[in-house]
């Protein structure tokens, strides 16, 4: 996997700041120059499986994706940001970006890991600072999780970090189960 040097483009030689942390993860916005870091990620099969039905991103299709990232980032404040782990490695993404879906406009939350990252927590890990974020810097009213049922991986994330079960629903042309949350407004 590629070794993010993870300089700072608007500030040579300085290393580009978190915009969220855990103890073992750091989310990043994504940056024009980004692809290389996650394209191991993306064309692995195995990643893409309840995806897409398992087929690698092409270069367009990655570039699209980081493009559509630094869009959300600025319209809305969030996206699926890129995450790396202590050493500076890019492991996945995690974040929150709109979709549109059941006729509604809603705030979906997502991630991805390499595989040889996948049972050690950090999706779970990343996924309930994101949450956090979703109510307390994004002031969301609602958080929704979209899966394919057979991935019950991510589904067990879903229901860790407090998602229930609300419907089944039609997604990009898959069949998906649908989570959601609601925020804490007390
Ligand atoms: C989904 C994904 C992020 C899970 O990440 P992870 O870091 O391995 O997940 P965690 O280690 O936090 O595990 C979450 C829970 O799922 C369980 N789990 C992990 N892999 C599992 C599997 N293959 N089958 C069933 N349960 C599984 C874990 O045991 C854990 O539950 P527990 O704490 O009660 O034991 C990772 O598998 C991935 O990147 N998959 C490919 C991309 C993808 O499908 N993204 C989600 C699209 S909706």
């Amino acid at each position: 996997m590629a070794i993010e040097t993870n300089l700072n483009p608007t500030h040579p030689g300085l290393p580009r700041q978190p915009f969220l942390e855990t103890p073992r993860l750091r989310l990043f916005r994504w940056e024009a120059g980004d692809a290389d870091s996650f394209r191991a990620i993306s064309s692995d099969p195995e990643v893409m499986r309840y995806i897409n039905g398992g087929r690698p991103w092409s270069a367009a299709e990655l570039d699209e994706y980081i493009g559509r990232q630094i869009g959300h980032e600025r319209t809305r404040g969030f996206c699926l940001w890129r995450m790396e782990n202590t050493a500076a490695e890019t492991i996945g993404m995690c974040g929150l970006q709109p979709v549109s879906i059941g006729g509604r406009e809603e705030v979906e939350i997502g991630w991805w890991l390499a595989q040889r990252y996948w049972g050690q927590g950090l999706g779970t890990e990343a996924a309930r600072r994101v949450l956090d974020f979703a109510w307390s810097g994004a002031k969301l009213e609602r958080v929704i999780a979209i899966v394919m049922p057979e991935n019950r991986a991510s589904q067990n994330i879903m229901k860790k970090i407090g998602m229930t079960y609300e419907r089944e629903d039609q997604h990009k042309g898959f069949r998906v189960v649908l989570y959601a949350i609601v925020g804490d407004r007390r």
